[in-house]
């Protein structure tokens, strides 16, 4: 059987996808540079240790594997950041993709599940969000998955290269069996913030505006837990796999939680009194980002078993009680 290359394998939701894929007896290759990624995380397939900016160690890869298709997580994620260094995302995302691409055309793998976001859409202009709404990015971090998402449908349409871009909403929560979470360096994402908050790792949680035209003033988001993500990208490999057309998906539960909602539910989960202070809005975020994910279920059979937006950080509480203990 052939393998299956997961770039970014060693970070938070491309670890997932190695435990997913690896528990179903298929055989994984996991590249990561480890700049974001962590070696603790590497419990599953294979290893390569290097950068997707090196041509010749991705040479090097497709000649030590027998490879067959591309789950392609390796990226820099950080909204905020891409405003302030759009060279870094437009560097380490898009051309490097564009080398990982040729990489994979020399050695003949012609499928690829990418890792997009639901950033790409940037602000609604309707209650729910599905794969057809106008694509309108509002940071560098967005546009340069949105570069991504139109080199892969060149790609099919010159080399005949298929892909499927996976346009995740808010990734949260953890591994139920408690063996990988979410860590990032520095950390950003709201659940993992109020939770360090939770543990007396930092004195509050700040909700950046409070004048969204949202019911409580703060953003919106569909929060959708990272092993119903991984369940997710084996079903687009199958669905590649059996000659599926290259598309977009959205990956989400269909539900928008507050920001203050999240707060609550961390507290009630944790039963720790969270302290909350208010500032401006961050620029680049959009009022609401909530998911129509019906394509994902009705032509991958996609099903979250985490809905429950408790659930998820539960999940979390559970991983991050451990992780910084
Ligand atoms: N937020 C706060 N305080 C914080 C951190 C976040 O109020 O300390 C707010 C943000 O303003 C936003 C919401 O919480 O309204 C969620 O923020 P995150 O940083 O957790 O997530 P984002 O929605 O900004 O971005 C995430 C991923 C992106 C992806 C996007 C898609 O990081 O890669 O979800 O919805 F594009």
């Amino acid at each position: 059987m052939k393998k299956t290359l997961i770039t970014g394998g060693a970070g938070y939701i491309g670890s997932h996808a190695a435990k997913a894929l690896s528990s179903l007896g298929r055989e994984v290759v996991v590249l990561d540079s480890l700049v974001a990624g962590h070696r603790d995380f590497l419990k599953w397939g294979e290893f390569e240790q290097g950068d997707l900016a090196d041509s010749a160690f991705l040479k090097g890869v497709f000649s030590r594997h027998d490879i067959g298709e591309v789950l392609h997580f390796a990226a820099f994620i950080a909204v905020g950041e891409s405003v302030e260094k759009p060279d870094m995302y437009y560097g380490n995302n898009v051309r490097n993709t564009l080398n990982l691409l040729d990489a994979m055309l020399e050695a003949d793998v012609k499928r690829l599940v990418f890792s997009s976001t639901a950033a790409v859409y940037g602000e609604p202009v309707t209650d729910v969000i599905a794969e057809d709404h106008p694509l309108s990015p509002l940071s560098p971090y967005a546009w340069s998955k949105r570069m991504i998402e139109q080199m892969l449908a060149d790609y099919d349409h010159a080399y005949g290269l298929k892909h499927v871009c996976l346009r995740y909403f808010n990734a949260a929560g953890a591994d139920p069996d408690g063996e990988i979470g979410e860590r990032h360096q520095p950390e950003t994402h709201l659940i993992p913030l109020i939770l360090h908050a939770a543990l007396g790792l930092r004195d509050n949680i700040t909700i950046f505006g409070t004048d969204y035209p949202t019911p409580d003033g703060t953003c919106l988001r569909d929060y959708i837990h990272v092993t119903d993500l991984a369940n997710a990208h084996v079903k687009a490999l199958e669905y590649l796999e059996s000659g599926g057309a290259s598309r977009a998906f959205n990956l989400g539960n269909g539900n928008g939680f507050s920001v203050r909602e999240i707060i609550d539910v961390a507290q009630e989960v944790s039963g720790k009194d969270i302290p909350v202070t208010e500032s401006e809005r961050r620029p680049g975020d959009s009022p609401s980002l909530v998911s129509s994910a019906k394509a994902a279920h009705g032509v991958l059979g996609w099903n979250p078993q985490f809905g429950n937006v408790r659930d998820i950080v539960r999940t979390a509480w559970d991983w991050h009680q451990k992780d910084l203990a």
